[in-house]
């Protein structure tokens, strides 16, 4: 039987290319898989098609948005994950569930190797390499941009002479990749740090300068994962296409950020993550009201971790799955409503409230009813500063 690869392919011109050049370098027949990971745009069938017209031997397209959601983003959000304090992790989140399905793709096609059309400049080769490497180890890897060399000259060369059914022309300026998640953008005059990103580089989000009424919404979380939006439950999947809706329209989750590079380059990004910025603001709200102290402490390094492995290719690794563990524990009692006011680009919690809640009114309050025992408060102070003084004593004494 001839050799098998199975392609990720997202229906674009160099995937498009790949599956043929693919055939001509290797003699392999080419299984495309294509996964909606909610990133909209054109239908999942037309893309199926398109791989079959391109000359693909199978075309598979799996809608894995709701285990998106569930498995990966859900996850995230435990994790409070934000790479550099700010980037929600859009693309890191959706390589490693395509790598996933790649992988049961090769195995149910019988496929000896895998192939993605990444350049050799980004992170996103690195998660589709190392994923698959984690999950079967057995299974080789082809990148043909990268390393036998595709160019986008010869992409569109080759495209024109097989006649492969792509229209270069209603390409983007930039580049983008996007999903449930939030949008990513890069190159063209994004390129250059200093000159601000022009409107048409937005689609998830209105421009947050414009005047308009604000928005207020609470969402409810359960055990660290959202649950409802203003009262309505609601699948997590459901639950953020709204908030990116409805956040979106507020100019929420614009970023710009010059981001450090796994293949260390520095790079101009722009995001877009309204749902994603609002539910982490909530969702790190909500910690502070039920998780205890010390744990909360330990957790903010543990998260600040968690994000630099999916960050950096190893979401199927034994560090990140032990952390995993760590968090859902931690998420446990993470339940409550948090009220966020949408408006101008931000999103501000301005409320929050449940049964888990650790903040007792009658231990803060200055008002009647106040139980804390302030005569308490000075031996406190005396143990818990003695290691200090004592300290500073000797400095006093060995300085004479
Ligand atoms: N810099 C971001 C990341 O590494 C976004 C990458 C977008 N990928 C793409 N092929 N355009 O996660």
């Amino acid at each position: 039987m001839t050799d098998r690869v199975v392609l990720a392919y997202s229906g674009g011109l160099d995937t498009s290319v790949a599956i043929g050049w693919i055939g001509a370098e290797t003699g392999a027949d080419v299984v495309a898989l294509a996964i909606d990971v909610g990133q909209g745009g054109e239908d999942l069938n037309a893309i199926r098609e398109r791989a079959l017209q391109c000359g693909a031997v199978e075309s598979v397209v799996v809608d894995a948005r709701e285990e998106f959601a569930h498995s990966f983003v859900g996850p995230a959000i435990k994790a409070n994950a934000l790479y550099m304090d700010r980037y929600p992790l859009v693309s890191s989140l959706s390589r490693p569930i395509i790598v996933k399905h790649l992988v049961d793709a090769a195995r149910a096609h019988g496929a000896s190797a895998i192939a993605h059309g990444c350049t050799g400049k980004g992170n996103d080769q690195v998660r589709f390499e190392v994923g698959v490497g984690a999950l079967a180890p057995d299974l080789t890897v082809m990148a043909p941009v990268r390393d036998s060399g595709m160019t986008r000259d010869k992409a569109i060369a080759f495209a024109e002479e097989r006649e492969i059914p792509i229209d270069v022309s209603r390409r983007s300026p930039y580049s983008i990749d996007q999903n449930l998640w939030g949008r990513t953008a890069e190159c063209g005059i994004l390129e250059d740090p200093w000159v601000a990103p022009p409107e048409d580089v937005f689609v998830y989000t209105s421009d947050p300068t414009v005047a308009r009424p604000g928005d207020e919404v609470t969402i409810s979380f359960t055990d660290g994962l959202p649950v409802a939006l203003d009262g309505r439950g609601l699948a997590l999947v459901d639950l953020i296409a709204e908030l990116n809706t409805r956040a979106g329209a507020q100019g929420v989750g614009r970023i710009d950020l010059i981001e450090d590079r796994l293949v260390g380059i520095k790079s101009r990004e722009i995001y877009e993550c309204p749902a994603a910025i609002t539910l982490l603001v909530a969702h790190r709200d909500l910690e502070d009201l039920t998780v205890e102290r010390d744990l909360a402490r330990f957790k903010r390094g543990v998260d600040q971790r968690w994000g630099e492995l999916v960050y950096d290719g190893l979401w199927f690794s034994p560090l990140k799955l032990a952390l995993d563990a760590f968090v859902d524990n931690a998420s446990s009692n993470v339940s409550g409503d948090v009220r966020v006011r949408l408006s101008a680009g931000r999103a501000d919690v301005v409320g929050r409230r449940g049964d888990a809640s650790l903040y007792s009114h009658a231990l803060a309050t200055y008002d009647a009813g106040d139980q804390f025992d302030q005569a308490d408060a000075k031996g406190f102070i005396n143990l818990w500063g003695l290691p200090t003084k004592v300290w500073a004593a000797r400095q006093q004494r060995l300085s004479r």
